[in-house]
């Protein structure tokens, strides 16, 4: 499924998506990111790590054009594919959103239908995104459900979302997400609110579905271990600006900024260390 693409030696691809002093504010009033800029390629992956507050989701909110009411872009731009993201409407964004740049958020349950069994609004999603019958949008459905890892699948398909856990609930939201076989995803805490085990999974999930689809996947995360899993490229936040950003490699072994400093050291007994060691062993 991962596209091949042809390009001539010595040549730099474009990237993906190009986020230049991106601006969100309250309109009329204050400023709450203040000039967020960073480059992903096709197939790549970057972190957005900061804590609670920093920045991170509203970032995300206007790089998808779902800004909440009151709240703007009030500076830079975010160019996907020769688009500006931020000056689109709702007819520019209808090809785009959902087909090729797709979301997922921390609270899997609130994003579907309690009343519909999961399989069948997973089944809907692919209905209208690629125009398939209801056979065989069903028929891809277990297949999706399959391959994001759910036993049972058949059964699934026909539970509804409270029969299922918050592990099985994310893996059907992001099933959704890539349906359509998107571009790029933007995964806003996803893991966040999912027990140790059952998000190091949905980690590795990612992880295996970006390779794969060759999914460009802004992972977003007040958890520097959670970032480290899977980016490439880190980007670090606080109060609404990019204090820090470079390889996750970088960024481990030798934080400049004594907030990244902190994070890193306030997670040695949480895990990180892994993340060191290897990074050591590969140097
Ligand atoms: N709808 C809103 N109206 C006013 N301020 C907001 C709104 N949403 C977020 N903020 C503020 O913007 C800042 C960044 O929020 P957010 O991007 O959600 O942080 P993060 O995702 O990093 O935890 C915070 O200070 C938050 O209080
Ligand atoms: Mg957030």
């Amino acid at each position: 499924m991962s596209s091949q693409l042809n390009i001539p030696s010595g040549v730099v691809p474009e990237p993906l998506l190009s986020v230049r002093n991106l601006q969100v504010g309250i309109v009329g009033a204050k400023r709450l990111v203040h000039g967020v800029s960073f480059e992903l390629h096709a197939g790549a992956t970057l972190g957005i790590v900061g804590e609670s507050g920093s920045g991170k989701s509203l970032t995300c909110h206007a790089l998808l054009g779902i800004l909440p009411t009151g709240l703007a872009v009030t500076g830079g731009s975010a160019l996907y594919r020769g688009a500006d993201l931020t000056r689109l409407n709702r007819r520019g964004w209808k090809p785009l959103r959902g087909t090729r740049i797709s979301a997922v958020f921390q609270d899997p349950a609130s994003y579907l239908n309690p009343s519909i069994p999961v399989g069948r609004q997973l089944a809907e999603a692919l209905r209208c995104s690629l125009k398939l019958s209801r056979s065989q949008a069903r028929e891809r459905g277990l297949e999706l459900l399959k391959k994001i890892g759910l036993r049972h699948a058949e059964a699934v398909y026909c539970q509804y979302p409270f029969e299922l856990s918050g592990g099985m609930l994310q893996r059907v939201l992001i099933a959704i997400a890539v349906c359509a076989g998107p571009e790029l995803l933007i995964a806003d805490e996803a893991t966040t609110a999912l027990d140790v085990t059952v998000q190091a999974e949905v980690l590795d999930l990612l992880a295996e579905l970006k390779r794969e689809l060759n999914l460009a996947l802004v992972l977003v995360s007040h958890d520097l271990a959670v970032v480290a899993q899977v980016c490439d490229q880190v980007i670090v936040m606080r109060h609404g600006v990019i204090i820090e950003a470079g390889t996750t490699a970088q960024v481990l072994a030798d934080p400049k900024h004594p907030y990244t400093r902190s994070l890193v050291d306030n997670h040695q007994e949480y895990g990180l260390e892994r993340f060191l060691e290897r990074e050591m062993e590969d140097a």
